[in-house]
């Protein structure tokens, strides 16, 4: 992948597609609807779309504009616009390193439950089930030392999986199975939505949502909610729209594109969460259960609510069980190929490896790290690691980008190369979005990260957080200080 033999996407719509694949994923089947829920429901749109229009589209532009314009990896384009700044970029690219190893045991989990599904083999309590039978959980750390070989198969297939598409040439690998997989994933949740509709009390479920309370609107937290729910199912921050936009031929239409990507990502888990509300409408009213008990995020909401759902459903569980739990497999698989295409592609660039040696690298060093959440520890630890990462670590590495471009680049550059060819063009709005607006809203989001972070005062977790900070501070001055084989690496870049 050196300069000499530069990849580009054979299409617009790959491209795009490639994109929207990257942004859908678990952040939208499972963590929208309750965001959604628990922040006023119906009302919650409007925070969600002024953050969508405001600060997600916003920010993809940036990254467009940069990939675009420097046509290289992240690493090279901190370093081409301060060359003090190379870490940043290694810091970023760890981050998004660590959230793959566990995003991956979380969609290992689920084709656990793609197999299971078939015959609802949870039983009567799929908690129990979940926690002791799948996972073998145990309470304390010491569960690190014994191994759950199902979840390390799955973990290893999966892993397997991204390498055989990540060392493929861009277009044959990421292109193409973005092209199968994300029509599939629509045509699944289309058929799931239409017969979630037809259960009985599933107007209970999706009248909820749709009715606002309005109240919400003068909550600060709602619009925090809504922002943090752009930042994470956008992607946000990742390097991925900025990687997949260096692949972009000449004389595309940026502005176009990352508002075509961004409205599909939304109407995506919109249109989904009216499905998931409909099933848990059906629950609530054939078990009793009160509908706020039933709404929940993540992997209670997939890995225990569902498969309570699916146990009462009937024969046409046996269809809509595989498929919800293959659909966020499919979700999972486009966004785990586009989070380490960035990680890879500034490894190759430095080190001057091929795509096929530098994932090779990333998935071994990835498959030992992901072993850890394949251990009796693994979910206690998964959920530090996510709590610090996604709230802490990623929100100040999107600081840090909105500070560099916003303010240390030329940011007039970047304006002029998204008018280039775009229908829709972009000015000065745009720009104290980014130099002023964006980087008060990540700060506020960081700091109610941190504040959370705070409360959490058990020593494993403690441990875990130190640990992962020594790690992110110790990666990007290695990786900075390995001299480039690379000779084009330091040489500047025209910007
Ligand atoms: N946007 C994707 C999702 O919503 O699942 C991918 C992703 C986002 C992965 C954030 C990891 C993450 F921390």
């Amino acid at each position: 992948m050196s300069n000499e033999n530069k990849s580009v996407w054979n299409s617009n719509i790959t491209f795009i597609l490639a994109m929207i694949g990257s942004a859908v994923g678990l952040g939208n089947i499972w963590r929208f609807p309750n965001v959604l829920y628990s922040n006023g429901g119906g009302s919650f749109m409007i925070p969600y779309i002024v953050s969508l229009f405001l600060l997600g589209i916003s920010f993809v532009l940036v990254e467009y504009a940069v990939g675009y314009k420097f046509k290289t990896s992240l690493s090279k384009i901190l370093y081409s616009v301060y060359n003090k700044l190379e870490p940043v970029a290694w810091f970023v690219l760890t981050i998004v390193f660590l959230i793959t190893t566990y995003y991956i045991c979380v969609v290992g989990w689920d084709l656990i439950y793609v197999v299971l599904s078939f015959t609802k083999a949870w039983g009567s309590n799929p908690d129990l089930f979940f926690s002791q039978s799948v996972l073998q959980a145990t309470d304390s750390i010491d569960g690190i030392t014994t191994i759950v070989p199902a979840v390390l198969a799955s973990i290893v297939a999966i892993w397997f999986v991204t390498w055989a598409i990540l060392r493929t040439n861009l277009n044959d690998g990421i292109g193409k199975v973005s092209k199968v997989l994300l029509p599939l994933l629509c045509i699944i949740v289309v058929i799931i939505v239409i017969f979630s509709l037809t259960l009985p009390g599933a107007s209970i479920g999706y009248t909820q949502i749709f009715t606002p309370d309005w109240n919400a609107l003068l909550n600060p937290n709602v619009w925090l909610a809504a922002f943090g729910q752009i930042v994470f199912s956008l992607s946000l921050g990742m390097a991925i729209a900025l990687t997949y936009a260096s692949y972009l031929p000449e004389g595309s239409k940026l502005t176009d594109n990352a508002i075509v990507v961004a409205f599909s990502n939304s109407g995506f888990e919109v249109f989904n969460s009216i499905g998931i509300f409909s099933i848990l409408g059906f629950m609530a009213m054939t078990s009793g259960i009160p509908f706020n008990e039933l709404v929940t995020e993540g992997t209670g909401l997939a890995f225990v609510v569902f498969p309570q759902v699916f146990n009462v459903m009937g024969p046409s569980a046996n269809i809509i069980g595989p498929l919800f739990f293959l659909c966020i497999f499919f979700a999972g698989i486009t966004s785990i190929i586009a989070l380490l295409e960035g990680v890879c592609y500034s490894i190759s660039e430095k080190f001057n490896f091929s795509r096929k040696k530098s994932a090779t690298i990333v998935c071994i060093v990835g498959v030992c790290v992901s072993s850890i959440f394949a251990t009796g520890a693994g979910s206690l630890i998964l959920g530090v690691f996510d709590a610090f990462l996604n709230n802490f670590a990623l929100l100040f590495a999107v600081l840090l980008e909105c500070i560099i471009f916003g303010w240390i680049y030329d940011f007039d550059k970047l304006i002029a190369t998204l008018n280039e060819n775009s229908k829709i063009k972009v000015g000065k709005t745009w720009k104290t979005v980014i130099k002023f607006i964006l980087p008060i809203c990540i700060l506020f989001l960081w700091i109610q990260g941190i504040l959370s972070s705070l409360a959490d005062e058990d020593p494993v977790s403690i441990t875990i957080k130190a640990i992962l900070l020594i790690v992110l501070i110790a990666l990007p001055i290695i990786f900075t200080k390995l001299p480039a084989k690379n000779e084009d690496f330091y040489k500047e870049v025209q910007h």
